[in-house]
């Protein structure tokens, strides 16, 4: 029997989908180098190495070696790094006085990086978590309550120091209130007027950051306790909109969402109601799952850039990554 169909499609939404030239003509998300910013470990040191087990191919760093990584990702067109230290015992306290040292491994490596690779930008991380003696990111009272204003007025030495050393931009990841005017006061007060602020504005109470906080050696530290009375509820959305808005209000030049993949509503609302430069952490976990299944051959590398246009798609400006150097690599093929 011969079926002969009654109508034709005029629309066939195959034709564009045909051929490379024209699949590539109607990409609408373009994912590229500069969109890549790179997460990077630095330890105390001399040619030290020190692989983070539940991240594969991440490893600490001491700074000489560091700088050489620095060198080759601003090679490859990676704008920017963030910077995160591991305090050795020594240095964590129940005030975290050790963040706020103009000696102190950040405030070094900021200079070194500067030196080195100067057309690099330097974002450093502001919170207390790799200098107490508890993990919390901030200081904590008897009962174990993270206190907010003594924390901010912490925040802003380290703030200040990181500026002075010469970080590009300042990341507080804390989620205190009112920590971005307070930074903000004091840049403008001692004329640090280009300082630029990266808030974690959205920062989500996320089992998602447990592979960072064995890579910075706080999760010992930490214990069982939560960071729920200062990070966000995953489930809300309205919030996230509201903590943003105060951060522009303060003075945050971005904002950032964090993690990435399961919270791209978040970064759509974000982006569609503020229009302001707005960026993705994809976290540690993220990444362990991905290189854990790449590792196990059950996924390619090409779920990770999948995973990257995606998270652009969503409507971010640049997106925090593990995997930006090799990233960075692939499309530069
Ligand atoms: C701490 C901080 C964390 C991350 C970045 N800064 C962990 C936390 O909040 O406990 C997580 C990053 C990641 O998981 O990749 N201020």
């Amino acid at each position: 029997m011969q079926i002969t169909p009654r109508q034709f499609p005029a629309t066939r939404m195959r034709r564009m989908r045909a051929d490379d030239f024209s699949r590539r003509l109607m990409q609408e998300t373009h994912l590229s180098v500069n969109d890549l910013l790179v997460p990077l470990f630095v330890q105390e040191g001399q040619q030290q190495r020190t692989p983070v087990p539940s991240m594969p191919g991440v490893e600490r760093l001491s700074l000489d070696l560091l700088v050489q990584e620095a060198r080759e990702l601003a090679a490859l067109g990676i704008p920017a790094i963030a910077l995160f230290p591991v305090v050795d015992a020594a240095g964590k306290t129940d005030l975290a006085e050790e963040a706020y040292n103009p000696n102190g491994l950040v405030q070094r490596s900021i200079k070194a990086f500067k030196d080195a690779v100067p057309q690099l930008g330097i974002i450093t991380d502001i919170a207390l978590d790799p200098y107490t003696s508890h993990g919390q990111d901030g200081i904590i009272d008897e009962q174990g309550y993270v206190l907010n204003d003594r924390t901010v007025e912490t925040l802003v030495k380290q703030a200040l120091s990181h500026a002075e050393a010469g970080a590009d931009v300042l990341a507080p990841s804390d989620m205190m209130d009112g920590r971005i005017g307070a930074i903000r006061q004091v840049l403008e007060q001692e004329g640090l007027v280009n300082t630029r602020i990266l808030s974690y504005a959205a920062k989500y109470a996320s089992a998602y950051y447990g592979p960072f906080r064995d890579a910075v050696g706080s999760a010992a530290n930490l214990g069982k306790s939560g960071k729920q009375s200062y990070q966000m509820d995953p489930a809300n959305s309205d919030e996230a909109l509201h903590e943003v808005a105060l951060d522009l209000a303060e003075g945050a030049d971005m904002v950032m969402v964090k993690p990435g993949m399961p919270y791209l509503d978040i970064v759509q609302r974000v982006k569609s109601q503020f229009g302001v430069p707005t960026l993705v952490y994809q976290v540690s976990g993220e990444y362990a799952m991905h290189m854990a299944a790449i590792e196990k051959g059950w996924l390619t590398e090409a779920a990770m850039m999948e995973a990257l246009v995606c998270i652009k798609r969503a409507g971010c400006d640049g997106i925090l990554t593990y995997f930006g150097k090799r990233a960075a690599q692939l499309l530069n093929q």
